[in-house]
């Protein structure tokens, strides 16, 4: 399987992504997990990265690339993959193409209006990565991971102010996706605002016709 999810942010990309790396074997490719993860080691990559992401902005494409790249080439990828976050630029997607070809492009349609609710709701762990929505998706305690029990986090990012970047930047970075993938056959239409079961099955139904 070699998929990859496209949408806004909080879109629901990596809650979905979580529930198809179960239920099909296969690993989920995160730039943004990969760029926040070199963050948090603190390697140049990392701090060159920080500045854009906590500003909203795209990571330069050399870099992501590069990190694409090399997690791509890893094993566990023979059998397949879902990418999530990436390409989020045309560029991105021709060098993703020199690469490896995409079977489906799975494009989470969700408001702006939700997209502000979910991220300002948004809680993750820092330990396993799981994501939860103090309203939507909550864990069974307040503030603790059901998985770990570590204490959960806001990402730097989920800020009013780099919220409405994040969106500016997607409309003008990678809305020309959508026609891309479009154009390219692959484009399939999923409606994010459904509730998580409602979006994994309809994300099953697209992975069942590729396999
Ligand atoms: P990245 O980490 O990819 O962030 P994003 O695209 O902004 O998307 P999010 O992770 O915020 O949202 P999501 O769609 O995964 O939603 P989630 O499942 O968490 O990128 C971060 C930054 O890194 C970028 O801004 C950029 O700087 C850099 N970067 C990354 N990739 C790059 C690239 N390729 N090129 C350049 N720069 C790059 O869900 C959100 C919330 O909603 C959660 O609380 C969840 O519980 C809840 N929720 C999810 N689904 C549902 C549902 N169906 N119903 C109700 N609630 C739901
Ligand atoms: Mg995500
Ligand atoms: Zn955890």
């Amino acid at each position: 399987m070699r998929l990859m999810l496209l949408g806004p942010p909080g879109a629901g990309k990596g809650t979905i992504a979580k529930k198809l790396i179960d239920k099909y074997g296969v690993p989920q490719l995160s730039t943004g997990d990969l760029l926040r993860a070199a963050v948090k080691e603190g390697t140049t990559l990392g701090l060159e990265a920080k500045k854009f992401m906590d500003a909203g902005e795209l990571v330069p494409d050399k870099i992501v690339i590069g990190l694409i790249k090399e997690r791509l080439a890893q094993r566990d990828c023979a059998k397949g993959f879902i990418l999530d976050g990436f390409p989020r630029t045309l560029p991105q997607a021709q060098a993703l193409a020199e690469i490896t070809s995409l079977q489906a492009v799975i494009n989470l349609d969700v408001s702006d209006e939700e997209v502000v609710a979910r991220l300002s709701g948004r809680r993750t762990c820092p330990q396993c990565g799981a994501i939860y929505h103090v309203k939507n998706i909550p864990p069974k305690t307040p503030g603790k991971c059901d998985k770990d029990g570590a204490d959960l986090i806001q990402r730097d990012d989920d800020k009013e102010e780099a919220i409405r970047n994040r969106l500016t930047v997607y409309r003008r970075q990678t809305v020309p996706l959508i026609d891309h993938y479009r154009a390219a056959g692959i484009l399939q239409e999923v409606d994010g605002a459904a509730g998580v079961d409602n979006v994994t099955a309809a994300a099953v139904k697209v992975i069942e016709n590729i396999r």
